[in-house]
């Protein structure tokens, strides 16, 4: 058996489809590094080699999906919304900042050795998840229509920050 064998099979990537429905691609986003968690997970500690290669992809990529969301969402849907609008996104912004405490708490765990996750994981569970539900029902939709070229032009700035080559390619950190 190769060593490639005995690797899982990759997750499943964002959509590189060109256009369209970008909150639906961030939410596809979202599920690709819960994937991804749920595999570190299951692989730990059996295999902790294994789970603290995907627990350092998940990290990578969360932390790129938290980046673009600040550097590009959250601007443009501030400057095109109501000025009440940047409640969301301020709340938003609070959340990443205990979302990348919560993961660097769970990282330092994971890189000490074969311990128990379980309490490092709800933390970072209860926020992460709260905290997508809010941008998957309260944000991504705006994000949605495909008749605006701005939206448009958008969109594929955020897919080529996000997206995973097949063959390994990942855009700069
Ligand atoms: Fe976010
Ligand atoms: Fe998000």
């Amino acid at each position: 058996m190769s060593v490639r064998s005995e690797t899982p099979a990759d997750p499943p990537l964002p959509s590189p489809s060109p256009a369209g429905q970008l909150g639906s691609f961030l939410e596809e986003d979202h599920d690709r590094l819960d994937a991804l968690w749920v595999r570190a997970t299951l692989a730990w500690p059996r295999d902790q080699v294994e789970a603290r290669q995907l627990f350092e992809e998940f990290r990578i990529g969360l932390l790129r999906h938290i980046r673009v969301e600040e550097e590009v969402l959250f601007p443009f849907y501030n400057a095109r919304s109501s000025p009440s609008s940047r409640h969301l996104t301020d709340l938003l912004h609070a959340e990443h900042r205990e979302i990348m405490a919560a993961l660097a708490r769970l990282m330092a765990v994971v890189n000490g050795g074969p311990q128990d996750l379980e309490e490092a994981e709800t933390v970072l569970r209860n926020v992460l998840w709260a905290h997508n539900a809010r941008e998957e029902g309260l944000l991504y939709p705006w994000f949605d229509p495909t008749d605006d070229p701005d939206l448009l032009r958008l969109g594929a700035d955020v897919r080529a920050r996000l997206f995973v080559s097949p063959a390994g390619a990942t855009p700069p950190r």
